[in-house]
């Protein structure tokens, strides 16, 4: 279903007041639950039953047909799926994950948990997933998998990507994150991996506080996932459980799904729209036969055309009183990959396969991801467009990205 707006725009602000911030109020807020997310809870708890139920198996019935495929588990959480999914697929001690150097940690940290080794490969400038060629360039004897995660809602190379899997005998799981209703070639995101992953954080488009889905098509998978998701069974297994509570959010949440992306979309185009061809700052598209969902907007800033630093200008933007920001700083620089003090697990800082040889020491810092490391600090900025979001908003954003241009030209 999707949410009624106010489609008209009325304006009667100077905007080039270079004194007065274009806005005083706060960005809308995201998520907004109501009635039904209520009713939903309320059931819960006179039901009797706060964990693995019905709830929960309706949630993961109605998930999978949306994704089109023939499972879905319910987890804690994303991080948790990844961590299954390897363990699903029996990665281990010294087997190679190739992983993104651009996503949130939990997709490359998660190939430390199951005492395997993350190999970053760069990202593609197109949709800021994994580069098919920089993936090929990166398989060695050990190479076990590829984490190809569709950043923000654009959808990432999927035939470059899986072609390679196929070819070289990889797994390939998908963390679509941030990928709900997202489509590639009029198939769903999620449906293309051997294991797939999505969050239901409190921040996602499925946002049911903390919870996490894994999806797949392959029987033995879903029944590996099944038996690691619980403890008390005869393999070593965890305690990744959804509650009754997050999957009666979730199955409210699912319903509104595309209509809500429907307006994220509809945000997206207004802010092309407004922006009205400006050089400095275009708004990042999805590449041609996919769909992408904005699970953040993303803006490519020109920096070559303007003499601001990419944290100069968002200072300035946020001082118009319009959250823009940077994302995220690319995860082979981020602590995890290098440890001062001695590692939680030892693989692969301690395997002496890697002791000073194939990657100097494991100093994750020193490997050059060029595209990854321009695109991170340079290039790179969003804003939530969630459906709380209005064309009045759009357009004071837009305005506030074109005031401060003006600034400086
Ligand atoms: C791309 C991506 N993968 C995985 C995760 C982990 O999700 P969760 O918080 O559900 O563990 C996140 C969280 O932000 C994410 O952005």
């Amino acid at each position: 279903m999707k949410p009624e707006r106010n489609k008209t725009l009325k304006i009667n602000q100077s905007v080039n007041n270079a004194d007065v911030p274009l806005r005083s109020t706060p960005w809308p807020v995201w998520p907004i639950y109501g009635e039904s997310e209520k009713k939903a809870v309320l059931r819960v708890i006179e039901s009797n039953q706060l964990f693995a139920a019905d709830e929960v198996r309706e949630f993961e019935k109605n998930f999978a047909s949306y994704i089109g495929v023939k499972h879905a588990k319910g987890l804690g959480n994303a991080t948790q799926g990844l961590h299954l999914a390897l363990a699903a697929l029996g990665i281990g001690v010294g087997d190679e994950v190739i992983v993104t150097p651009y996503s949130w940690i939990s997709s490359a940290s998660c190939v430390l948990m199951q005492n395997a080794v993350p190999i970053f490969a760069d990202i593609e400038n197109k949709t800021y997933g994994l580069s098919a060629e920089a993936i090929e360039e990166k398989i060695t004897d050990r190479t076990k998998a590829i984490i190809l995660v569709h950043m923000f809602g654009y959808p990432a190379d999927i035939k470059g990507v899986s072609d390679i899997a196929k070819k070289n005998d990889l797994y390939l799981i998908e963390d679509a994150s941030h990928a709900f209703g997202a489509e590639y070639h009029d198939r769903k995101i999620g449906s293309f991996g051997d294991i797939s992953v999505f969050s239901c954080h409190q921040r996602k488009a499925i946002c049911c506080g903390d919870a996490g889905l894994v999806v797949t098509d392959k029987d033995e998978l879903d029944q590996s996932i099944y038996r690691l998701r619980s403890f008390g069974d005869s393999e070593l297994s965890y305690n990744y459980r959804m509650t009754e509570f997050a999957a009666a959010i979730g199955r409210v949440r699912l319903e509104n799904l595309d209509g809500e992306n429907e307006i994220r979309k509809e945000n997206a185009l207004l802010m092309d729209q407004f922006l009205d061809n400006i050089s400095v700052v275009k708004t990042k598209k999805t590449i041609e036969g996919t769909k992408g969902v904005y699970y953040r907007l993303l803006f490519e800033y020109n920096n070559e055309i303007i003499q601001l630093s990419l944290d100069e200008f968002i200072e300035q933007l946020r001082a118009e009183g319009i959250p823009f920001s940077k994302t995220w700083e690319p995860l082979h620089l981020h602590p995890h990959f290098n440890p001062v003090h001695d590692p939680a697990r030892g693989c692969p800082w301690k395997w002496p396969l890697y002791k000073g040889t194939t990657m100097k020491n494991l100093n994750y810092r020193d490997i050059s991801l060029p595209v990854a490391e321009e695109y991170c600090f340079n290039k790179i900025f969003e804003l939530p467009i969630h459906p709380p979001v209005g064309v009045k908003d759009i357009y004071q954003a837009a305005e506030a990205i074109k005031k401060v241009i003006n600034k400086h030209s």
